[in-house]
């Protein structure tokens, strides 16, 4: 049967939720996630790490200590271990305007959990740091085993472009986002970038209307990090990117109805 219609290709600018709504929740719970689709979203941004016995969990740093009560490194701590942390308290003692009783305690999950959580009822944009090839290949098992390349339900970004390369040669029907750090976005090769890539993820700082352009003249999606105020959302939204993320969907989701 047909795949559904990608959201990729139509004409809509995607309302990326960064770590979840996590403006809102902290970052890549599933709280932050639910919070997420209440607001719309049109994906979940997701970065993943690998403990120590081989799961994919997601968070965002090498180093549990900004977002949970212990210290360390994923790479050197078993599922069960990163499990006994809490992984919103911090959020509550950072923003304690936004702090909620209901955030102590909660859990860093696992892909599977989150996928587990929203099935084919909602989308992903997952990135995967410090990839080797025993975690691009399980993530992309896991991948197949939730049906989301079939069902056309995720998108794959990336600062590696050997990657990114690994996996378009694997699955050729992944859409792939190049991301490209602040300092790159002039000198980057758009027409090589094109062989393997559906576009480019860039720092909002860097765009102009004449960039997003050029952009799109290599026939490149433009996808823009990591916006929050509204003033900068609508700016961006006029001079023509295809996708934002944010931490704050619901400001976004306003946005974009009224466009
Ligand atoms: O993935 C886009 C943006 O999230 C890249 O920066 O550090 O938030 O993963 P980072
Ligand atoms: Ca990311």
């Amino acid at each position: 049967s047909d795949s559904p219609a990608s959201l990729l290709s139509s004409e809509r600018i995607l309302n990326i939720a960064h770590r979840g709504a996590s403006g809102y929740a902290p970052e890549h719970t599933l709280i932050a996630y639910e919070s997420a689709q209440k607001m719309n979203a049109d994906y979940l941004e997701i970065d993943l790490h690998m403990t120590a016995d081989e799961e994919l969990v997601a968070i965002h740093d090498e180093d549990v200590s900004r977002t949970t009560s212990g210290s360390g490194l994923v790479q050197d701590m078993s599922l069960a271990e990163l499990k006994s942390l809490d992984a919103g308290s911090w959020f509550n003692i950072a923003y304690p305007k936004k702090a909620d009783q209901y955030f102590v305690g909660i859990e860093v999950p696992t892909l599977a959990e989150i996928l587990d959580s929203f099935g084919l009822h909602s989308n992903y944009y997952i990135e995967i740091k410090d990839p080797d090839s025993i975690m691009t290949d399980k993530f992309l098992s896991i991948l197949e085993d939730y049906h989301l390349i079939e069902e056309n339900k995720v998108i794959i970004q990336s600062f590696s472009e050997e990657t990114l390369k690994q996996i378009h040669a694997q699955y050729e029907s992944i859409p792939l986002i190049q991301l490209l750090y602040k300092d790159e976005t002039k000198s980057a090769n758009y027409n090589q970038i094109r062989q393997y890539a559906t576009g480019v993820g860039v720092p909002y700082q860097e765009l102009d209307e004449d960039l997003i352009q050029k952009i799109h003249e290599k026939d490149l999606h433009v996808h823009t990090y990591t916006v929050n105020e509204e003033e900068e959302m609508k700016q961006l939204v006029r001079w023509g990117v295809d996708g934002i993320f944010t931490d704050y969907p619901d400001r976004l989701a306003e946005i974009l109805l009224n466009e």
